[in-house]
């Protein structure tokens, strides 16, 4: 049985801190931030938002396009990172939000859970949804994964200039109109790692980012090889000698914790696919230095521990990166997916998915016909774990895509002052006041102090 995203939708919160603002405020380049990380805004949750308004507000931006009825979902998973209680789950939030539009107890059928695995999480939602509905257990329902997340990073800290907000709503189902998944190819990677983690009672991550920057590059790397096996094994790739596997990968969705890390993992890819292919030899002469090889490889501690090796291999990227034939596959492959990244930020779970929005968006609007492009998808989370995985894009995916319009998702933002942003930051904002009204919006309304538990209404 076939299996797929048949919509999705985006809900980004209408503040924003731009990195003129924010640059001159932490005397950071701001080249830094536009052209080494690819940031020019930062979208920020407002002091009547929460990760679960987010979730809700795209979950019922999908179900109202597309007049779906709660008795049509069977099941509704949240994945986030940004959680705020350890054990209710995330879900329970958002059906309480939606039965407030849709009536009490509507949602009373509908399974599901919170999932957890820093920003991977969402594709390990969205693979065993799939599995539930291939498996025949959906019954002509719909399931829906809600990535979800705030990236909120300490005041001061390098981190800062990578935070964003926002949620993306995937409605899946066994005739998809957007993206077919590929079956048996899905690959994992894991291993326990320190790289970015936050304790039970912070509010923020602890963060090792060059580490985290690593360790994202060698797991995607590794899951792509086992990807690489089962799409050889299974025959949906058949590539020669001479080929590599991204060949046949007509666009390429990364995690995006900023979007210039995009083109790095594309970089790093390439690199280790193209290797031991016959154009490596002339792509060598004109990046004009030999490889560099790690002399003790094998552990991101021993590559750590090797700072001369760390330049070259930076020196080596970056002329890599210079080159046509880097240039044109970014073009070809990455470019428009990290459009929506630089204006909104990083949202960690839903980062990936927003850059998959963002490629169908731009590529239509460059004329493409997108119909039948296998998309490849390389989900990283800190902690760590990867997936990589893919589909194909069906014929029917105009009636999707052609709505797309991130202009008009973000339009009537409000620009931050530096002020604005560390109150809210600080959450010294009075508990019953907000910036923005949230009209047609879930908002959250009070956290109770005696008990902690959580009101929200439909802000009509
Ligand atoms: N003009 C142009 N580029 C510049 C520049 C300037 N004036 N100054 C710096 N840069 C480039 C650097 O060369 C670097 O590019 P490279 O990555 O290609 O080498 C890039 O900007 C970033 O600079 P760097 O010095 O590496 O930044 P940093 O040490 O302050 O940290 C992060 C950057 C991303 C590591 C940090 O912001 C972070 O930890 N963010 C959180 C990341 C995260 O969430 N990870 C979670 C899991 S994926």
């Amino acid at each position: 049985m076939a299996a797929g995203i048949d919509d999705m939708s985006i809900y980004i919160p209408k503040l924003y801190v731009d990195t003129e603002d924010f640059a001159e405020a932490r005397d950071v380049d701001i080249d830094k931030m536009r052209k080494g990380l690819g940031i020019y805004q930062m979208a920020i949750v407002d002091n009547n938002q929460d990760p679960a308004c987010l979730a809700a507000n795209a979950a019922y931006k999908i179900m109202k396009r597309n007049d779906i009825q709660p008795k049509d979902v069977g099941r509704l998973y949240i994945s986030t990172e940004s959680s705020f209680d350890e054990s209710k789950a995330m879900n329970a939030y958002v059906v309480g939000m939606l039965e407030q539009v849709y009536g009490p107890d509507t949602f009373e059928h509908c399974g599901g859970v919170e999932t957890k695995f820093a920003c991977v999480s969402g594709s390990y939602a969205l693979y065993d949804n799939l599995n539930w509905i291939r498996a025949g257990e959906a019954d002509s329902q719909y399931a829906l994964v809600v990535v979800s997340d705030i990236a909120k990073y300490d005041l001061g800290s390098s981190g800062e200039m990578t935070q964003g907000a926002g949620a993306v709503a995937m409605l899946l189902n066994d005739e998809p109109r957007l993206l077919t998944f590929d079956r048996k190819v899905t690959a994992t990677s894991i291993s326990d790692e320190y790289d970015f983690y936050r304790p039970f009672g912070k509010d923020t991550p602890i963060v090792h980012g060059q580490y985290s920057n690593l360790l994202y590059l060698m797991q995607v790397r590794k899951a792509l090889e086992l990807y690489k096996t089962k799409v050889i094994s299974t025959g949906l790739i058949k590539p020669s000698p001479d080929e590599s596997i991204l060949d046949y990968i007509d666009y390429l969705n990364m995690h995006l914790p900023y979007s210039a890390m995009g083109r790095k993992a594309l970089a790093y890819l390439l690199r280790h696919e193209w290797r031991n292919l016959p154009r490596w030899g002339p792509m060598i002469e004109k990046i004009g230095m030999a490889e560099p090889i790690a002399k003790t490889p094998g552990t991101i501690e021993t590559i750590l521990a090797n700072p001369d090796f760390i330049k070259d291999d930076s020196k080596f990227n970056r002329l890599l990166m210079e080159t046509d034939e880097f240039n044109d596959m970014y073009e070809e492959k990455l470019s428009s997916s990290l459009i929506a990244s630089k204006m909104i930020g990083n949202l960690y779970t839903a980062s990936l998915y927003l850059g998959f929005r963002s490629s169908l968006e731009y590529e239509h609007k460059k004329g493409i016909d997108l119909a039948g492009k296998r998309i490849g998808f390389g989900s990283y989370g800190s902690g760590s774990s990867a997936m990589v995985f893919s589909g194909v894009i069906t014929e029917e995916y105009l009636d999707i895509v052609s709505h797309m319009e991130l202009e008009s998702d973000i339009a009537n933002r409000r620009r931050l002052t530096l002020e604005e942003y560390e109150m809210l930051h600080r959450g010294l904002m009075p508990a019953d006041e907000s910036l923005l009204s949230g009209k047609d919006e879930f908002i959250l309304t009070d956290v109770d102090k005696s008990n902690s538990e959580r009101r929200y209404a439909f802000n009509s």
